[in-house]
């Protein structure tokens, strides 16, 4: 059963999702909603720990076989601790990020097979699938340059190339193609204004808030 009050944002580097997924949480507050802002990988004090060896070091670090079951262990530790129980809590949950960056990152980025990704989506994920997920959508020169400006060491994906980040972004518009119910892409090219006020468009227009 998906339920309506998870909510996920998707899209490749610099797309503004951890700023954006501040503000519809804000928003939905305003709507006198108890909101958990959270993210992948991470989310969990043990998520939060694997998150650390999938982001940062070389590029070529991990199999792509031990990055997904990486990201999925991470996965299963946040559903466990961080987002069920506050689902259970009658908490809406905003994620910054969520399974349909494993099927571009690891999937189309690294080549696994998504029928391995979908079989470890079922194991780990389950039923709780989002209810609806945002995908924000901007050009690859645009996000790196955007993301290049942060001070960070969690940079590991966003040196994989020019080449890896465009099938990124296609994939990410493949998954909304493929599921239109769960998936809206916004235009993050335009002012954090314009993209929040596409969002709570989005959201309020598909969801009871
Ligand atoms: P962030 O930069 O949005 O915080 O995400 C951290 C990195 O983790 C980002 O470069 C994408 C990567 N990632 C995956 O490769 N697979 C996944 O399933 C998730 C959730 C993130």
């Amino acid at each position: 059963m998906r339920s309506g009050r998870f909510i996920t944002f998707e899209g490749g580097e610099g797309a503004g999702k951890s700023t954006q997924a501040r503000r519809l949480a804000q928003a939905l507050e305003r709507h006198g909603h108890g909101v958990v802002v959270t993210r992948e990988p991470g989310g969990s004090p043990g998520a939060e720990h694997i998150r650390s060896l999938i982001v940062s070091g070389d590029t070529d670090k991990w199999t792509p076989l031990t990055e997904t079951l990486l990201v999925f262990a991470a996965r299963a530790d946040h559903l466990e601790r961080t987002i069920r129980p506050a689902l259970e809590r009658g908490k809406w949950v905003i994620c910054d990020r969520f399974v349909d960056s494993t099927f571009a990152y690891q999937g189309v980025g690294q080549g696994m097979s998504p029928d391995t990704i979908a079989g470890l989506r079922d194991l780990v994920v389950g039923e709780d699938m989002p209810g609806l997920t945002l995908i924000l959508d901007l050009p690859v020169e645009t996000g790196l340059g955007r993301a290049g400006k942060r001070d960070h060491d969690e940079d590991r994906f966003e040196r994989m190339g020019d080449d890896f980040h465009m099938k990124l972004r296609q994939a990410f518009l493949d998954i909304a193609a493929a599921d239109p119910e769960r998936c809206v892409v916004i235009d993050a090219t335009h002012d954090e204004d314009t993209v929040a006020d596409a969002i709570w468009q989005a959201v309020s227009s598909r969801l009871a808030v």
